[in-house]
């Protein structure tokens, strides 16, 4: 411990594991918004207040870097206070999302994270494994929580790129989680992260889900937290304001809401949600610009992304993760 360690609880943040078994047993998921800057964890706060929702508020090691990590430290106490002076003492727990390293996740807590994920997804079994749990003994000393994954997801998670899914094998799970002792598990079934998550050919539709693999791990591990990343829905509506306002999102697609719900009243119980919330950005940035071409305050069109933001937010909370009222 040094000077600049600071401790979760002293910020008024949680850690997952009472927030995973609520929503385990009441058959919702907890949302986990990513956020980079003041107008998305504004509307994280906003939303999440309105619609009474705990909240996972995650940070990529991208967004660590854009945002420096004093900064954000300071940010997610805000947050927290923020919350409370609107009314609502939430339940908000600060996760490292896609953690790549022994030294980040300890970077991380030490600075006042109260949840990490360490991915190991691309090593080998048995290096994922020892990793894992490495993370795990200096992370539960502290009382902070761990998301492991097995089975890789297509797209992009941070710098790494992965072409193809490679779905999580059941008979994995139970010997990863006895062996390293994580809090939650996310898995792959068929999402992928960005906003290109299925290549279609004409009059081709989304393809469900592999709910016949979930429920296989859930058989073998009844009642474990898992954890579902890239879940954006890619909404349309926001993917026709970008193209109709000058930008070019060809063949953008998500997964559909009504799969995400089914997942939310399994053992879903996290839902990761990015790239949607950079759309609703984009798409309001964009046409404020283009209807008002001489404004140049920034308040102004950030303001109107940050509203978006906060309708689409709670959009999610209460009509597909299940988490409205909740907190
Ligand atoms: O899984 C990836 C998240 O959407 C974070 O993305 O690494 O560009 O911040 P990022
Ligand atoms: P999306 O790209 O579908 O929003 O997924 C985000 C995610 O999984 C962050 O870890
Ligand atoms: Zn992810």
């Amino acid at each position: 411990m040094n000077e600049k360690t600071v401790h979760f609880s002293d910020l008024g943040l949680v850690n997952t594991r009472e927030l995973f078994k609520k929503a385990v047993t009441g058959g919702y998921a907890i949302p986990a918004y990513n956020f980079n800057n003041l107008e998305q964890l504004q509307a994280i706060v906003v939303a999440c207040v309105e619609t009474s929702s705990p909240v996972i508020i995650q940070v990529s090691k991208g967004a660590r870097n854009y945002a420096n990590e004093t900064m954000l430290r300071y940010m997610a106490m805000g947050a927290v206070n923020m919350a409370r002076e609107m009314g609502a003492d939430l339940p908000i727990c600060l996760h490292l999302d896609h953690g790549d390293s022994f030294e980040l996740c300890k970077s991380c807590i030490d600075s006042g994270f109260s949840s990490v994920m360490i991915d190991g997804s691309h090593l080998p079994y048995e290096e994922n494994v020892a990793l894992t749990r490495k993370v795990v003994e200096y992370a539960h000393e502290r009382d902070v929580t761990v998301e492991g994954e097995l089975g890789v997801l297509a797209g992009i998670e941070d710098e790494v790129v992965a072409e193809t899914s490679t779905y999580t094998k059941p008979e994995e799970v139970e010997d990863f989680v006895k062996k390293t002792g994580v809090d939650s598990l996310a898995i792959s079934i068929g999402t992928s992260h960005g906003a290109y998550k299925f290549k279609l050919k004409e009059g081709e539709s989304v393809p469900p889900l592999r709910f016949d693999i979930l429920d296989e791990i859930e058989k073998r591990i009844p009642g474990f937290p898992i954890v579902l990343h890239g879940a954006s829905s890619v909404v349309q509506e926001y993917v026709e304001l970008i193209n109709k306002y000058g930008g070019k999102m060809d063949g953008a697609v998500g997964v559909p809401e009504e799969q995400l719900r089914k997942a939310a009243a399994s053992a879903v119980c996290k839902i990761n949600i990015d790239s949607d919330g950079r759309l609703a950005v984009t798409a309001k940035i964009r046409e404020y610009m283009a209807n008002d071409p001489g404004e140049f305050d920034p308040r102004k069109y950030l303001g109107a992304a940050r509203k978006e933001l906060v309708s689409l937010i709670k959009h999610k909370n209460e009509a597909v993760l299940g988490s409205a009222g909740k907190a």
